[in-house]
């Protein structure tokens, strides 16, 4: 397991979920929920982190992900630089190290990273300086923790207590970095029950995700759940001949507002985007009433808050 704690045992790097405590996933989404409601009214800005240098090097594209990220350390007083790591000296063969290390040098205090192999984050927080954090903005298929907070915090804004819920995560599970968090926080949490639902093929090998009923129907995976996360295909980590045909796909795994009527009246959808409208969702229910993903984009810089606080806070001066 990835050692993330200080000597005192609190949280210095957030690479996984897994060994973070319960009562620390409570702490984080209580920070979050305060900053969700102050963005809200317009007033979460505060200088915990002024003085705080973070940066964020992103080796794989990203939206909310990196954006959220900016504005969360913004608002908390950091400065913040994006590395554009294409045009950076890793393109002339400097290694994700070396680039580490310069930064280091030019006293960041924060390294948000983003990167397609499995490793490299718990590689660069075993070597960085001891005042360092290393935050994961996802990595590979997977880690992706502060999605991971979003997402729970999203439901229990809408849905209440996570124990009393029924949760289907639906679609590329076997690829997606999302749903192990997800599946990691949601567990911690207690949900009253776990699926996972997609066709053999995405689904994961069947000692991963320990406690989850599976499905390979979706209409038998949607029946009476209070929550339905949908999953993006992630072709970028197949073999180009393998990606499954987008029409086929939609007709037997696509949310439509047909399929979605087998969960509660009063259920809602998560979606972590980029969506694939048409493939893995239809429209009508992506802008539908019972959708919250546009509810996940603006819980994602509150989450990034809390989170950017709690490591880093005690930089601040
Ligand atoms: N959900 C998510 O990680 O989105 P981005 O890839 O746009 O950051």
């Amino acid at each position: 397991m990835i050692d993330q704690r200080r000597a005192d045992g609190s949280l210095r790097h957030l690479i996984t979920l897994e060994g973070v405590r319960r009562d620390e996933v409570e702490a984080l989404l209580g920070r979050a929920q305060h900053y969700a409601r102050a963005l809200a009214r317009g007033s979460a800005y505060n200088r915990v982190l002024e003085g705080v240098q973070v940066a964020t090097l992103f080796a794989e594209p990203s939206t909310r992900t990196r954006v959220s990220f900016e504005l969360a350390g913004r608002r908390l007083g950091a400065q913040v630089l994006n590395l554009e790591l294409q045009l950076s000296s890793r393109v002339k063969g400097e290694s994700m190290l070396d680039t580490v290390y310069t930064l280091q040098a030019l006293y960041f205090d924060v390294l948000v990273i983003r990167d397609a192999e499995a490793g490299v984050l718990a590689h660069v927080a075993a070597h960085v300086a001891p005042q360092v954090s290393v935050l994961s903005a996802g990595e590979a298929h997977l880690s992706h923790p502060t999605q991971g907070l979003l997402d729970a915090l999203t439901v229990r804004e809408h849905k209440g207590a996570i124990d009393q819920l029924a949760i289907a995560i639906v679609g590329d599970i076997r690829h997606s970095r999302v749903a192990r968090s997800a599946y990691q926080v949601f567990r911690l949490l207690q949900a009253r029950e776990l699926r996972i639902v997609g066709p053999p093929g995405l689904l994961p090998e069947s000692e991963e995700f320990p406690g989850c009923a599976r499905f390979e129907t979706l209409e038998a995976g949607l029946e009476g759940v209070d929550v339905v996360m949908m999953l993006r295909i992630q072709k970028e980590r197949f073999a180009a001949t393998r990606v499954p045909d987008a029409a086929e796909y939609f007709a037997r795994y696509g949310l439509t507002p047909a399929r979605l009527a087998r969960a509660r009246p009063d259920a809602i959808v998560l979606h972590p985007q980029p969506m694939n409208r048409g493939i893995e969702i239809a429209s009508e229910v992506a802008d539908g009433p019972q959708s919250v993903i546009r509810a996940q984009v603006s819980n994602g810089v509150a989450v990034r808050m809390a989170v950017l606080e709690t490591v880093a806070g005690r930089l601040a001066q």
